[in-house]
């Protein structure tokens, strides 16, 4: 090769590397070799140009909004922005010799490993790819990003880099799972509401007729005495009959399931019924207080645990504006959370608390204000997290539980309150329900 052609072969290079330096860094020294027999001018020039190359890729490289990475081939980071550090919450002299893979979500670990490899091996369009995936972040958070990973190659095709660029779009992943469950909720809610209008009338006369039936077998009226001459014995004996034979308290156990399922279809209609009684302005902490009264009158919270022995402490914000509200329908949704939280914490004697607490908070945010409870019960996994809005989902043994109370109390705060309401949990770490209503 001629000097005319090694320098025409040099200069095509900075030109593509003028195009690419929005990716990629290529240092003076690699071009030293190549320049050596270039006259003092025109390495000058070269120079020059490669310089400013390097400072405008620098630039682009390190003020970008987009989380950029650059590594060898698929071996580790050699140069990462200062948005790759923010979005992952590593410095960069941390990043810096760390494998991508390392902190991919495991989840995710497959699905990445078989992109790359087939970028690697030149299957990829354009030699890039795009995928969501998740990462983790150091302090453990998730995060999801939109990622491209391109690989650029030498002359004959090898890899030489690999870039990364990433766009946080946590935020958007979690409203479209939120949208997804409301979705979800709402189209099972209201094929249960369905169900319960149907079953609502026949369950109903059952319970009536149970009823109309202890009284006649049991009641202390005239017209059983009567009834019972006319048929030529007296009602003691149809009674000591009854007794010896426990019709009366098999009517009771039976009455007791149907008002147990009316329970159950009244709160299936709650998904069809969009309240239409006017929301009225509430003290968020007058609120919080009187439930806690009502739970501590509660026979239920006072049969299966006792509510008192639980500490509640409390961290409200100053100066909390009201919220718009139905009172009642909101103290059903403090109390089906309290009455799952008491029964998270006595769950398990073996999981209990030293000290089981409940810290209810209240804090503002433009446009609404946030209570939350938090209880250092047993918290859920992912699996059992994800699906707890869901009705009838429940993990409680047949007869405790007909998971109905979350997914009841998502209703009146998304539907009928235009709120929003979020958990937070992890295994072992305790729970935190957060709803959020429109302030006034
Ligand atoms: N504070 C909590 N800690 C741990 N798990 C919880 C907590 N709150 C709810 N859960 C989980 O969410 C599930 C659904 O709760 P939900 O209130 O909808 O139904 P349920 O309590 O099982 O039944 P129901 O409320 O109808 O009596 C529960 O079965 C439980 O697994
Ligand atoms: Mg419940």
């Amino acid at each position: 090769m001629d000097l005319n052609d090694k320098y025409a072969s040099l200069q095509n290079q900075v030109d593509s590397l003028k195009q690419k330096n929005k990716q990629l860094e290529l240092t003076l020294d690699q071009y030293k070799g190549l320049s050596a027999d270039i006259p003092d001018l025109e390495k000058e020039k070269l120079q020059n140009a490669l310089t400013e190359s390097e400072m405008k890729f620098r630039l682009a490289f390190d003020s970008s909004a987009v989380a950029k990475s650059l590594s060898f081939a698929s071996g580790p980071l050699f140069r990462v922005n200062p948005k790759m550090c923010e979005i992952l919450g590593y410095s960069s002299d941390e990043l810096i010799g760390m494998q991508a893979i390392s902190f991919t979500h495991p989840d995710d670990l497959e699905r990445s490993k078989d992109n790359v490899r087939d970028l690697m091996a030149g299957k990829c369009k354009n030699d890039a790819f795009t995928i969501e995936k998740r990462y983790i972040a150091k302090d453990g958070r998730v995060v999801w990003a939109n990622t491209t990973v391109s690989m650029l190659k030498d002359e004959n095709r090898k890899p030489l880099y690999m870039i990364v660029e990433m766009i946080d779009i946590t935020a958007r992943k979690k409203a479209e799972e939120m949208m997804i469950q409301s979705e979800k909720m709402m189209s099972i809610g209201s094929l249960a509401a369905g169900m319960a209008h149907e079953i609502n009338n026949p369950l109903a006369g059952v319970i009536q007729n149970i009823q109309v039936v202890i009284n006649r077998l049991s009641g202390d009226i005239p017209a059983n005495e009567a009834a019972a001459q006319k048929a030529g014995t007296d009602f003691t004996a149809v009674r000591a009959f009854m007794e010896e034979r426990k019709i009366i308290s098999q009517l009771e156990s039976a009455y007791s399931a149907g008002t147990r399922a009316v329970e159950i279809v009244r709160n299936m209609l709650a998904f069809s019924r969009k309240s239409t009684s006017q929301k009225l302005s509430c003290d968020p902490s007058e609120l919080l207080e009187k439930t806690l009264e009502l739970a501590h009158s509660d026979y239920d919270f006072k049969k299966d645990y006792d509510f008192k022995k639980i500490k509640i402490s409390k961290r409200y914000e100053a100066n909390i504006p009201n919220v718009l509200c139905e009172e009642t329908k909101i103290q059903q949704v403090i109390l089906n959370i309290l009455k799952n939280a008491a029964q998270a914490l006595y769950e398990n004697p073996e999981t209990l608390p030293e000290c089981p607490t409940l810290v209810f908070s209240l804090a503002s945010e433009p446009g609404y204000v946030s209570l939350s409870i938090t209880d250092n019960g047993p918290g859920m996994d992912e699996q059992t997290k994800k699906r707890i809005f869901e009705p009838f989902f429940t993990t409680k043994p047949p007869g405790q539980g007909t998971g109905l109370g979350l997914s009841v109390s998502y209703f009146i705060v998304v539907e009928d309150h235009m709120g929003e309401m979020t958990v937070d949990s992890f295994p072992g770490k305790g729970t935190t329900f957060t709803i959020k209503l429109p302030s006034c």
